[in-house]
């Protein structure tokens, strides 16, 4: 096997923040909120649960084992392992920069949304219907989201061009800590405002009667999403893991993080939406509307406002960080080209995907493809078909193809197999191919 000399994270606790860094995003704190008030509150939270403890977790051992075992970019790793399979890692490359195209454009708007609360413009009014035009006038603009996708998709590629160590590494040593802690400051404001316990409620208590096939599907694909995996990101991570980490026990501390970080967000939304009287289910506009209205009536408005986008802008960077180092290894160890040049093209790409999904907002809402516009066809096309489809056939290749010795050997470097192992394996060739199978055919309406 073709061993390529590469940079390696500091340690243990490196590879968690890292890792956790990819897997905290606008997933847990953007999507995660809005798919739950969609889908029943506290119902979609344990459907999602279980999808973490019965796929998610596994993928990740499974995605972790690849990179640590090969330690090569998403496409090598697979090809390296067998010639067949390598198609999994071109999936997960191009997944992840159809990711990365519509991520931008929201990673732009809490740029944006950002620096409006800093100089408070965006605290001035409480009233909810002045936030939607706001925010209407905003996204649908020709020029201003845009500008700030190119701006977000620069920042991310200074830091992939400082490289793993000086880059990665260290953006995510920084922010990872700061997040954890406006989060819950936030979220332990929210739950002390007046009336908010009714939607600690809403977002705890189950009620399956607003469950239907598409929600467990959703569930699933917010799973693999807010996890990283299904797309190689996780494989391209693990390869710059330090000899000794122990793979299983980075899943574990990073899934539990980011399913922290996801209901403490939940925590932190609706007890806030609840409060101020507003109904939940406002979808994908529900932090840039519904909570800058909430802000604007509170006192320190301009300080609330300003954690929390700061604290998405932060979540959001060590996300985009993730999916371009994804990217930018394949471009430049399969390519033969330098980090720079493999840095350019993945920024290239993925802010050209970006300009296009802003515009399917407005100028090109008219471009639609099954009645979605270009954004939603992206956030679609990735979440709930390429992320589960990648995950699959990465569990059919750990559990069936990949070397059991080799595997083995990932899991438990000291070389005393563990009782976790057939648990691990049972959930790997077994469990999570069969149900994801099953709900996507419980989709398609075959079962
Ligand atoms: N996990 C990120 C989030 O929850 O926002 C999104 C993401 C990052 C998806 C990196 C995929 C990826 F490769």
């Amino acid at each position: 096997m073709e061993r390529i000399k590469r940079a390696t994270f500091g340690g243990k606790i490196s590879a968690v923040l890292v890792a956790a860094g990819s897997a905290v995003g606008l997933g847990n704190i953007w999507r995660f909120p809005y798919l739950a008030g969609e889908n029943g509150g506290g119902a979609f939270l344990l459907i999602y649960l279980l999808c973490i403890l019965l796929m998610g977790i596994p993928l990740m051992i499974a995605e972790f084992s690849i990179g640590a075992a090969t330690r090569q970019n998403a496409v090598g790793a697979y090809r390296s392992l067998s010639k067949r399979w390598g198609v999994i890692g071109y999936i997960g490359i191009l997944t992840s920069v159809l990711i990365m195209g519509f991520y931008l454009v929201v990673a732009g708007w809490t740029a944006e949304y950002t620096i409006h609360s800093f100089t408070s413009d965006l605290v001035q009014q409480s009233d909810i219907n002045y936030h939607k035009a706001a925010f209407e006038a905003f996204i649908t603009n020709p020029w201003k989201p845009i500008l700030y996708t190119v701006l977000f998709a620069l920042a991310t590629h200074a830091i992939i061009v400082l490289g793993v160590k000086r880059g990665i590494e260290r953006a995510s040593k920084v922010m990872m800590p700061l997040l954890f802690l406006f989060l819950i400051v936030l979220a332990i404001h929210s739950m002390l405002m007046p009336g908010g316990m009714e939607g600690v409620r809403f977002f705890l208590e189950p009620d399956f009667s607003k469950v239907t096939p598409s929600s467990v599907l959703a569930a699933l694909g917010q799973a693999f999403f807010s996890l990283s995996i299904g797309l190689g990101t996780m494989i391209t991570y693990a390869s710059y893991f330090a000899p000794k980490t122990r793979v299983q026990q980075t899943a574990l501390e990073v899934s539990l993080l980011d399913s922290v970080v996801a209901v403490l967000a939940g925590l932190m939304v609706f007890p806030a939406v609840f409060s101020a009287g507003i109904e939940p289910q406002s979808g994908p506009s529900l932090v840039f509307i519904t909570l800058p209205s909430i802000f604007s009536s509170m006192p320190l408005s301009q300080l609330w406002s300003s954690l929390f986008f700061l604290l998405l802008v932060m979540a959001a960077l060590t996300s985009t960080i993730s999916m371009h180092e994804a990217i930018t290894a394949y471009v430049e160890e399969e390519w033969h080209v330098s980090r720079r040049a493999a840095s350019w093209l993945g920024t290239t790409a993925t802010t050209t995907i970006g300009i296009f999904a802003s515009l399917s907002l407005g100028a090109l809402s008219h471009w639609t493809l099954g009645g979605l516009n270009i954004f939603d066809s992206l956030d679609f096309l990735t979440a709930n078909i390429l992320l589960p489809l990648g995950g699959l056939l990465t569990c059919l290749f750990v559990g069936w193809v990949f070397d059991r010795k080799l595997f083995a050997r990932q899991l438990y470097p000291e070389g005393r197999i563990g009782a976790s192992y057939p648990i691990v394996r049972f959930l790997i060739r077994y469990c999570a191919p069969v149900v994801i199978t099953a709900i996507f055919l419980d989709n398609l309406g075959v079962i």
